[in-house]
């Protein structure tokens, strides 16, 4: 390519004075590095690809995206360095643009837009191709987000209505067990052991029903946070409270490593701790006697406050990770599979995340991050005074 600009200007060469030659050579040495300081500085991969399919210029954002150098690429041809698609057609024909989508997994898992376009004009001589690379996958993440909720929102209008269905005879289910109970208790004492034991279980069945219906209701139904300043590690200790009981039972171990210095958040209280105790408990849900271990770090930076959960459980497999966040996906014959959900859908909308870790038989961390709200109120009070 560079060779026919070239050619071009060897053939005017005889019409122009050896001045004004040495000026044109010094002007074009100087607007090359103008240009090519612009493609450096850009975000967008640029790659400047010969008719042959050679590669004669690749900027650093195009090196950061296929994981190559200059060196390497330059002169190589595109099919070695970007792998996986019909290059001699795609730049077979000088006259047509092609925008497409493309994955590429090395050095790491990315989804580029790329734009190829034709640098001749109409009648001019095939001059290669210019090719814009940009990284797409921050937005087609929010997309998969969104078709996400979308799939949700559809579940929820469906499933409101049966879930409020089921609620009605479930409370009348349970009166009536209530007055069963009472008669029961006018009977002989060998007539009552074995009614007992009956109508205990009914009892027991209709309070897991309907603990699962209002865990579902709350995972379709959220309510937006009442957000007030909040201390974590007191929430924290506030849901292991709660758990008490349960890890005695199972002689769990918890070991907590809080920082010292934790800001105060804006946090919905009831919500964090409701997340808290879903998180601890699929910890010690997961773990099996005897030797089980929950430590709970806490750690704040700039920006957030991270708090992690780790348990020495049975870990998840790597098909089951892919799947956790599925509603009512569960592997426990009395789960919901709407815990994590929940507490996915509460942090989101305390404008935090929530990350999994986890390998088989050596156990899991969940992490919490909540962003910290402070930071921004410090930086506008650092703000000097506007003077009008
Ligand atoms: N700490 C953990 N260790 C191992 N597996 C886990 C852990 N946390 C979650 N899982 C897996 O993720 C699945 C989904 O968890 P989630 O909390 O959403 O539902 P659940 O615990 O099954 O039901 P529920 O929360 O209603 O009791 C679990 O069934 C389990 O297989
Ligand atoms: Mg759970």
């Amino acid at each position: 390519m560079k060779s026919a600009v070239l050619e071009k200007l060897l053939t005017r060469l005889d019409q122009i004075e050896p001045g004004e030659v040495q000026a044109l050579l010094s002007r074009l040495v100087r607007e090359k590095g103008f240009l090519q300081r612009v493609f450096e500085s850009l975000q967008e991969g640029l790659l400047l690809v010969e008719s042959s399919g050679t590669i004669s210029f690749i900027n650093q954002a195009g090196c950061r995206f296929f994981g190559t150098t200059a060196e390497q690429a330059q002169g190589a041809k595109l099919a070695t360095i970007v792998r996986g698609l019909d290059w001699d057609h795609l730049i077979g024909s000088p006259r047509t643009t092609v925008s497409r989508d493309l994955e590429v997994f090395y050095p790491e898992n990315r989804y580029l837009n790329f734009y190829l376009s034709p640098i001749a004009e109409e009648d001019e001589e095939d001059l290669g191709h210019v090719m814009l690379v940009r990284d797409v996958t921050s937005s087609r993440e929010e997309t998969a987000a969104e078709i996400e909720s979308e799939k949700l929102s559809a579940l929820t209008l469906l499933a409101a209505g049966v879930a409020h269905e089921i609620g009605n005879p479930l409370n009348s289910l349970s009166l009536h067990l209530q007055l069963l109970e009472r008669k029961v208790r006018n009977l002989s004492e060998q007539d009552q052991d074995s009614l007992h034991e009956h109508l205990q279980t009914a009892t027991n069945e209709i309070e897991r029903l309907d603990t699962i219906l209002k865990q579902f209701l709350q995972a379709i139904r959220p309510t937006a946070p009442q957000r007030e300043s909040a201390d974590l590690h007191e929430i924290l200790e506030e849901s292991l409270l709660l758990l008490k009981p349960d890890l005695e039972t199972r002689d769990i171990q918890v070991t907590l490593k809080l920082t010292e210095s934790l800001p105060s958040l804006s946090l919905d209280r009831g919500q964090i701790q409701q997340a808290l105790y879903n998180l601890i408990r699929n910890a010690y849900q997961a773990i099996s006697p005897p030797d089980g271990e929950i430590t709970i770090k806490s750690r704040a930076t700039d920006y957030e406050v991270a708090l992690s959960i780790t348990d020495n459980g049975t870990g998840i497999s790597p098909e089951v990770m892919g799947a956790v966040f599925e509603p009512f996906h569960t592997t426990k014959a009395s789960g919901t599979g709407l815990g994590l959900l929940i507490v996915r859908r509460i942090l989101r909308e305390h404008g935090g995340e929530l990350e999994m870790e986890s390998e088989e038989e050596i156990g899991t961390t969940v992490t919490l991050y909540l962003p910290r709200t402070d930071k921004q109120v410090r930086m506008l009070e650092d703000q000097p005074p506007i003077e009008i």
